[in-house]
């Protein structure tokens, strides 16, 4: 497929994905929906990818959803479409997705690089819900996603007053997981990736799976979710091979199964 707003490539065993509207500062209107949706799904129908970098540019991850597309509709329009709500199969994608953010990710820009499984920031990032300065509020999940991510006070500041956080306050927050210069940004989040890409995939998506019930259930039940799926792993070869491989000094060959 030729893409208009985002540009597709692998590195090795990683899916790069650059959103690529630098006009507009990134932001996300129905073709950037359409086209990451095809994008995803084309990395995950192929066998040999691992993990999936999603970035900007330098100057914007994106700066929300677009509002010039949005500004004229009405409630019913958006109702009856069930407006955004294509972006929960972003969301939900299996394979890991680390976000590389430089610069501006607000509104649905910051709520994109929450759908991912973690965000490595440069130290120019800024994060924002600043819907509430538009007249409306965050709707591609930032009102839960970032209350689960940096808990209830620091979330009611950044969605009622629309302040912007830099990646200094990010990482202590708990929204980022790691900062870094502009200029290594990129490759420490393909780095990441590529040693997730490297391990037994029927563990790392296990192991996703887990994190994420941890945010939807009780410490009872994810503890024995849990449990089972790492009872489960003992099915497949490449936990032979990884311990066998611990065990006899070796780098482990995983077949993936
Ligand atoms: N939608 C559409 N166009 C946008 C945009 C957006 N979210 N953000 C920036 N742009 C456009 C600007 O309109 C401008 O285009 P023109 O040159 O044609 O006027 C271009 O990108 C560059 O932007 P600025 O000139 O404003 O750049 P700046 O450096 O002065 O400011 C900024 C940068 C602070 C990020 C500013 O652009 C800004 O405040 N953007 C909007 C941020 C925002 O409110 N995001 C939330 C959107 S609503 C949402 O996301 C809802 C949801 O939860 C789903």
């Amino acid at each position: 497929m030729a893409y208009e707003t985002v540009i597709v490539e692998t590195r090795g065993n990683v899916g790069l994905i650059t959103l690529n509207r630098p006009q507009a500062l990134n932001a996300l209107n129905s073709t950037v929906l359409k086209e990451l949706k095809q994008a995803f799904a084309d990395f995950h129908d192929n066998e040999a990818i691992g993990a999936i970098v999603l970035t900007g540019s330098e100057r914007a991850f994106a700066a929300g959803a677009d509002i010039k597309e949005m500004q004229p509709l009405q409630f019913a329009d958006m109702y009856k479409a069930e407006f955004i709500s294509g972006w929960d199969e972003i969301a939900k994608a299996r394979k890991p997705v680390i976000a590389a953010v430089s610069g501006f990710a607000l509104g649905g820009g910051c709520e994109l690089a929450m759908m991912c499984d973690f965000i490595i920031a440069s130290d120019t990032a800024k994060f924002g819900q600043p819907e509430i300065t538009l007249g409306v509020i965050p709707g591609m999940g930032g009102s839960q996603r970032l209350t689960r991510m940096v808990g209830k006070s620091k979330a009611m500041d950044m969605v009622l007053t629309g302040r912007m956080m830099d990646a200094a306050e990010a990482e202590r927050a708990g929204l980022v997981s790691r900062v870094v210069a502009p200029e290594r940004l990129l490759d420490e989040a393909l780095a990441a990736a590529d040693k997730i890409a490297s391990l037994s995939q029927p563990s790392v998506l296990m192991a996703k799976e887990a994190v994420n019930r941890a945010l939807e259930t009780t410490l009872e039940e994810g503890l024995r979710f849990e449990r089972r799926l790492f009872h489960s792993l003992f099915a497949t070869e490449d936990q032979k091979e990884g311990m066998a491989a611990f065990i006899e000094k070796r780098k482990p060959a995983f077949k993936h199964r």
